[in-house]
């Protein structure tokens, strides 16, 4: 795992963007694991204006609520048309999402599975983390190897995502379709995206704690291909900073990246107070 820790929110909002986009350059029918969430909104902002040919992509997203129809502006489908679908030039039959309104959920979630094996795996999966640790909708005590299937969701998440849902808590749906952690693992890529301060604690024992079906996002550790791209906020409480700091100035796979950030935020590029010294 890798962790690099940008000046602010916009920064690794862009760095984000910007690995996306070469992935995508490198390999045009990438297939690409979404995320949604607030933390994302920066990210396809930035990547819709950075000129990507998304045209052979093909994407498959972690999650949707149960029981709302595609056409409600909670569903994550209309987010993502939203936020990137309609603002790049992917074809939206090669756009995946879970159907939460399916007569049959056991048979909508066996399916997305096979869609995705069909697709030949993910290849770079972009993750966001809930505040009690989930990834997709993977609340405490997901199996490590689950796959795709239908979860209840903790009065804690359906409080931090009631911000979508006019700030009530009671009209957050009860249950969502995920990908499970054993999905998420099968992605040749894991990305992660974690801003604000609320995201330090549980970000810091993802990272650093022990792995625990407690914590879904602790099982990013046995990922051997797993970026976590923080602002300072998010960093609070790792207690490593100082080598991930050093990791992101000197080897030569991020030098492109850190040109542009120095580039894009010249006068905050190395933040006070971060790695003085190396
Ligand atoms: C939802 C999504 C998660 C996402 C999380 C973080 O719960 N299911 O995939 O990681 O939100 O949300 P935010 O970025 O709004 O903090």
């Amino acid at each position: 795992m890798e962790v690099v820790v940008q000046p602010d929110a916009d920064a690794a909002a862009m760095l984000t963007a910007r690995l996306i986009a070469a992935r995508v350059e490198a390999k045009p029918d990438l297939v690409l694991g979404l995320a949604t969430g607030r933390t994302m909104e920066a990210v396809y902002q930035r990547l819709a204006t950075l000129g990507v040919d998304f045209s052979r992509c093909r994407t498959f997203n972690l999650d949707e609520y149960v029981g709302v129809p595609t056409r409600d502006e909670h569903s994550y489908r209309r987010y993502m048309d939203g936020r990137l679908f309609d603002k790049i030039n992917i074809v939206k039959t090669n756009t995946h999402l879970l159907d939460g309104m399916a007569s049959d959920l056991g048979k909508e979630v066996a399916s997305y599975e096979r869609r995705i094996e069909q697709a030949g795996g993910i290849d770079l999966q972009l993750l966001g983390i809930g505040e009690d640790g989930h990834i997709g909708f993977n609340e405490p005590l997901s199996a490590l190897m689950s796959r795709t299937r239908e979860k209840a969701l903790t009065p804690a998440t359906r409080r931090q995502n009631a911000g979508m849902f006019g700030g009530d808590p009671d009209r957050v749906p009860a249950r969502a379709l995920t990908m499970g952690v054993g999905t998420i693992l099968d992605a040749r890529e894991l990305l992660l995206l974690a801003t604000g301060r609320a995201k330090a604690a549980i970000l810091a024992k993802a990272v650093e704690g022990p792995i625990t079906a407690m914590i879904s996002a602790s099982a990013i550790q046995l990922h051997p291909y797993c970026k976590v791209i923080l602002d300072q906020d998010a960093a609070g409480a790792l207690t490593q900073r100082d080598y991930y700091e050093w990791v992101f100035q000197n080897e030569p796979e991020w030098q492109a990246y850190r040109q542009k950030t120095a580039e894009t935020f010249p006068s905050n590029i190395r933040a006070p107070g971060i790695a003085a010294g190396l």
